[in-house]
C-alpha cells in the first residue's frame, strides 16, 4: 500500500518542472487489442480508466475485471475514474489491484466523505470529480480531505467531445485555493484535452491532463503525448 502511494507521489511531484502529467484515457483505445494499445502509451505518466455503470452516466464501459487485466500488462500508475452510483461497492476490489488513485463523482451524492475516507484507508489516493455544471463552491468542504480534484471539461459519459472552455476559471479557483490554504491535492482535467488547449489548461493550474481521443486516435501516440506535454509546459 505504502509503496504504491510513494510510487505515484514520486512520479507526480508537486514541482512545476514536472507538470503536466499526461494520462491517456483507455476509453479511446482499440478494445480488440488492448495489449498493443497499452504499449503505444508507455511514455505517459498515468493510465486513466473510466468506469461507467449506465446509471450515473448514459453509457457502460468496463469495471474491475478489465482493470485487473490491464494492471498486469502496464507499468503505468492506474488512475481510476468512477462514473457510477454507489462507488463504495467497488472500492475494496479496486484497492486490491495495482490501482494508485480512485476518483468518485461529486454528483453521485451519498456519503462522499465516507467514501473518500474508505479510499484513503485502502491505500489509494482519493479524488473527487466535478461535472462542468458543478461549482467550485460546492466542493470546498471536501477539499481538505482529497488528494486529487478531477475537473470534467465535458459532460461525463463519452469520449471524443469538445472541451468546454468555461471550466477554466474553476481550475484557477482550485489552484488559488490550494496555494492560499497550503494544500497539495492534484488538479486533473478530463474531456476534450488535446495539444491545442493543453497550454491554457496548465496555465490555469492543472497538473494532470487526461486525454483519450487526442492520444489513442493518433497514428503516433508517443508523439501525441509529447506534444500535449510540450504545449502544456510552454505556459508554465
Ligand atoms: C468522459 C471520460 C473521459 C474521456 C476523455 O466521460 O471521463 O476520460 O475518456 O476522452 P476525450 O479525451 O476523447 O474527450
Ligand atoms: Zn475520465
Amino acid at each position: 500500500m505504502v509503496a504504491r502511494l510513494t510510487n505515484l507521489l514520486t512520479r507526480l511531484g508537486q514541482k512545476d518542472l514536472d507538470r503536466p502529467f499526461i494520462a491517456p484515457s483507455l476509453l479511446a483505445a482499440d478494445f480488440t487489442d488492448l495489449k498493443t494499445e497499452l504499449k503505444r502509451v508507455e511514455s505517459a505518466d498515468l493510465l486513466h480508466l473510466d468506469v461507467m455503470d449506465g446509471v450515473f452516466v448514459p453509457n457502460i464501459s468496463f469495471g474491475p475485471l478489465v482493470i485487473d487485466a490491464v494492471s498486469k500488462v502496464t507499468k503505468l500508475p492506474l488512475d481510476v475514474h468512477l462514473m457510477v452510483q454507489n462507488p463504495e461497492i467497488m472500492i475494496g476490489d479496486l484497492a486490491k489491484m495495482k490501482v494508485q488513485a480512485i476518483t468518485i463523482s461529486f454528483e453521485s451524492g451519498g456519503h462522499l466523505h465516507r467514501h473518500i475516507t474508505q479510499i484513503k484507508k485502502s491505500g489509494c489516493l482519493a479524488g473527487i470529480a466535478l461535472n462542468p455544471g458543478t461549482s467550485f463552491e460546492s466542493v470546498v468542504a471536501l477539499l481538505p480531505f482529497v488528494d486529487l480534484v478531477l475537473v470534467m471539461s465535458v459532460n461525463p459519459g463519452f469520449g471524443g467531445q469538445s472541451f468546454i472552455p468555461e471550466v477554466l476559471p474553476k481550475i484557477r479557483m482550485l489552484h488559488n485555493y490550494r496555494k492560499d490554504h497550503d494544500k497539495h491535492f492534484f488538479i486533473s482535467v478530463d474531456g476534450g484535452v488535446n495539444e491545442k488547449n493543453a497550454g491554457v489548461i496548465v496555465q490555469a493550474g492543472a497538473d494532470i491532463l487526461v486525454s483519450g481521443s487526442a492520444v489513442f486516435n493518433q497514428k503516433d501516440a508517443t508523439l501525441a503525448i509529447d506534444n500535449i506535454r510540450k504545449n502544456g509546459k510552454s505556459r508554465l
